[in-house]
């Protein structure tokens, strides 16, 4: 079945223009040409992911401040596809570049973006990601989002499709003011 899933093209890598190289694009409305690609790749890519969950496994460890989370597959393509996504993700963090806006939990993750440490390190087989954050509010919603995605390995798209919790001791900030 991996042979179905999207290939990596370096030309498209969310990392090309580097930290923050993407500022600015939005300047006169809409999504650039390039933005719309990614952003497409970016569909494509969770979409698959979601499609082939039941080859995908993750264990999340709570540290003080975050979480360590490991997410593999013993098929190379999809493992890639693994490493690919949260490379790809934790670039439209550095940019601040949302997605998923109808769900708090995402909508806050974004909203934090700069708040939130993530460093990755690939694995043969997935990725680990260690997540922290200086902001006890922050660490929380870091654990609530290592929890969705993990919702999201275990369920697929049926989960994928619903809004993601968030826990009450969470203050959320997106939007015009905090609602607490
Ligand atoms: C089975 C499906 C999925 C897998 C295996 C997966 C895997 C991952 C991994 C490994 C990370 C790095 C951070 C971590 O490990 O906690 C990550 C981060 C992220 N993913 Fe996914 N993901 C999936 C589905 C999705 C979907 C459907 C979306 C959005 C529509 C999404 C959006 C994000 C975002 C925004 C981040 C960065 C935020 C953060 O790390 O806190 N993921 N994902």
């Amino acid at each position: 079945m991996a042979h179905e899933l999207p290939q990596f093209d370096p030309k498209r890598s969310a990392h090309r223009g580097g930290h923050g190289g993407a500022r600015g694009q939005g300047h006169g409305g809409g999504m650039g040409l390039d933005r719309a690609q990614r952003h497409h790749d970016d569909q494509a890519d969770f979409h698959a992911l979601l499609k082939y969950h039941d080859q995908i496994s993750r264990s999340v460890t709570n540290t003080p401040d975050g979480i360590v989370a490991e997410t593999r597959s013993d098929d190379p393509a999809i493992a890639a596809l693994i490493r690919k996504h949260a490379h790809a993700m934790h670039a439209r963090m550095v940019e601040k570049w949302g997605l998923r806006h109808w769900d708090p939990a995402f909508a806050e993750i974004f909203a934090q973006a700069d708040k939130v440490e993530l460093v990755l390190q690939d694995l043969p087989d997935g990725v680990r990601a260690v997540e922290r954050s200086d902001d006890p509010n922050v660490a929380i919603l870091i654990r609530a989002h290592g929890a969705v995605v993990s919702a999201f390995v275990n369920g697929g798209a049926k989960v994928a499709a619903q809004e993601s919790p968030l826990p009450e001791a969470y203050i959320r900030m997106a939007g015009s003011s905090p609602v607490g």
